[in-house]
């Protein structure tokens, strides 16, 4: 590959930040894209943030995910480095597209609110980045206000998500009395609210203020030295290294409200984040810095307007650099396709792109032509990229066709829909009834509006509730074990698994079938 275009690879640094809803994605992104410059106004993102509504009126979904295609992906330029911030919506919007956007990332930010510490679908989100090996960062955020102390926090960390964590700074109090941060990494003190020119206070080689400063006479002083000290002694050790095989966090402290901490942030990621990683395929591992243009889909947002059936592939570039009108192939299809229209994301607008590069997201105008999970190659390139894990539904409901008689359009609809990838299917296997799973509410009602539009069937989903999927490991298995409370079922590929009604069923089953292995696909890595 040539120099320039290899230099152009080397610059990218694309991460998606997961987080619980409110612990501040929404404020540290637009921050971001501040510092990047990409936007002028605080605000502008905030103002696109899928704000609440019904899950059922539709006009307003319509309005929200016209915006929220924009948003899901944005770019900004930041010393010499080209960064793709990818959105991982939370709220309704939870689904399995919020995993999968996970699989087109080389690292993640994950905050996490200093009040709340550690929640339920940030934990999910990092359990995913583990499964892919993706390196972690964390952010404490809010530090403006009173929350849980930082070595709880860490202790949390270390408890509930069992990876070790490095603060690469630390609070030297909060909440009312927060000062600012001691930086371990740049040997500084960054102070809180005050002006620029006193913002930083450089440290000796003890990491001690040298000489009088009014910041000495807090006991806070004090005690984030003593804090410090137990962290040189009795801490743990940062190392890129660590850091690319998830063994280690680096953890920043910072209020993203009031803009402390971020620049720090962001100027630290940048020196650690992976440049684009490779990708496997069919073909052995393919170098994000090849020459050949290669990439693949992770996600495929459905227009909801009927009127306009298109939709939006989501492409991840893993080699080579794409071109506008250039010709690919797509090997799943055996098809060649001339890619014309194309899109890149801005925080600000949608905007024709002519030339991209591995790590960078593009958007493709699809007429139906793509599933997720599709790879594209050009020339004689003909392999694929390895398939895209499938994830533990959590939610189920019974579907049917409202009217018999339009049985071949219900089964076209739900196969293509299947198909790509944007609800999963079971059916129970004595009575062959058809359950849809999801991890999201919100897949479900996508699946039937989209029946209803697009394959003119009205459906009747009975809600079944949550349970918990486990699949057989193994080919066969006995049909007899089926209850109400375990639900035998198997996947479009035939797969045996069992739906379990609650943590007890699985205990009671899984104590009274030891022969029968069960695993979770999620926690394989
Ligand atoms: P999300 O995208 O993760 O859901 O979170 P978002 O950024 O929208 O932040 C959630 C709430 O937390 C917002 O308040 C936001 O202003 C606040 N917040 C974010 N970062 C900080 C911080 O560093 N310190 C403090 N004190 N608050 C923070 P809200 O009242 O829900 O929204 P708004 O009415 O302020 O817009």
């Amino acid at each position: 590959m040539e120099k320039k275009l290899q230099d152009e690879v080397l610059s990218r640094r694309t991460f998606a930040i997961i987080s619980h809803p409110d612990a501040g994605k929404t404020t540290l992104t637009e921050k971001l894209l501040l510092f990047g410059g990409a936007i002028r106004d605080a605000g502008t993102v905030k103002a696109k943030k899928t704000g609440k509504f019904a899950t059922s009126d539709w006009m307003e979904i319509e309005k929200q995910r016209g915006i929220s295609v924009t948003s899901s992906v944005m770019q900004f330029d930041y010393d010499g480095f080209r960064v793709n911030i990818l959105d991982t919506p939370g709220h309704q919007d939870f689904s399995e597209d919020t995993y999968r956007t996970l699989t087109a990332v080389d690292s993640a930010v994950m905050i996490i609110d200093s009040a709340k510490g550690i929640e339920e679908q940030t934990l999910k989100l990092f359990k995913v980045c583990r499964m892919r090996g993706i390196p972690i960062f964390t952010f404490i955020n809010k530090l403006d206000r009173q929350g849980k102390a930082p070595l709880e926090l860490l202790a949390e960390l270390e408890e509930v998500m069992g990876i070790e964590s490095y603060p690469m700074n630390w609070p030297i109090g909060m909440g009312k009395e927060f000062l600012g941060i001691y930086d371990r990494f740049y040997n500084r003190i960054e102070q809180f609210r005050v002006d620029d020119d006193k913002k930083y206070i450089p440290l000796n080689e003890d990491g001690e203020i040298e000489g009088d400063h009014p910041l000495k006479i807090s006991g806070l002083y004090d005690q984030t030295l003593e804090e410090i000290m137990l962290l040189n002694e009795a801490g743990n050790e940062f190392s890129p290294e660590r850091l690319r095989d998830g063994s280690v966090t680096p953890v920043f402290f910072g209020s993203a409200l009031t803009t402390f901490g971020v620049q720090t942030f962001l100027e630290t990621y940048l020196k650690f984040a992976p440049s684009p990683q490779p990708r496997n395929s069919t073909d052995g591992e393919i170098d994000p810095l090849s020459e050949s243009f290669s990439g693949f889909i992770f996600k495929i947002q459905a227009n909801m307007n009927p009127a306009h059936r298109d939709r939006i592939a989501f492409l991840r570039i893993c080699s080579g650099k794409f071109e506008r009108g250039m010709t690919v192939n797509l090997p799943r299809a055996g098809k060649s396709i001339k890619l014309t229209q194309s899109t890149q994301f801005m925080a600000d607008d949608r905007s024709t792109v002519d030339e991209a590069v591995s790590g960078d997201i593009i958007g493709l105008y699809d007429p139906g032509t793509y599933q997720i999970g599709d790879t594209l190659t050009v020339g004689k390139d003909n392999f694929q990229f390895e398939r895209l894990p499938q994830f533990t539904p959590e939610l189920f409901v019974r579907v049917s066709a409202k009217n018999v008689m339009k049985q071949k359009h219900f089964q076209k609809g739900i196969q293509q829909l299947v198909q790509e990838g944007a609800i999963q299917l079971f059916k129970t296997v004595k009575t062959d009834d058809y359950y849809l799973g999801a991890v999201g509410q919100l897949q479900f009602e996508v699946f039937e509006h989209r029946m209803r539009n697009e394959y003119n069937t009205e459906v009747i989903m009975e809600r079944l509730g949550s349970k918990i999927t486990r699949w057989v490991d193994g080919e066969t298995v006995d049909e007899n074990l089926s209850s109400s409370r375990s639900i035998l079922v198997r996947d479009r590929f035939d797969k045996y698994a069992f739906l379990f009604e609650n943590d007890f069923a699985l205990r009671w089953f899984t104590d009274k079938n030891p022969s029968v292995k069960l695993y979770n696909p999620m926690d394989q890595h």
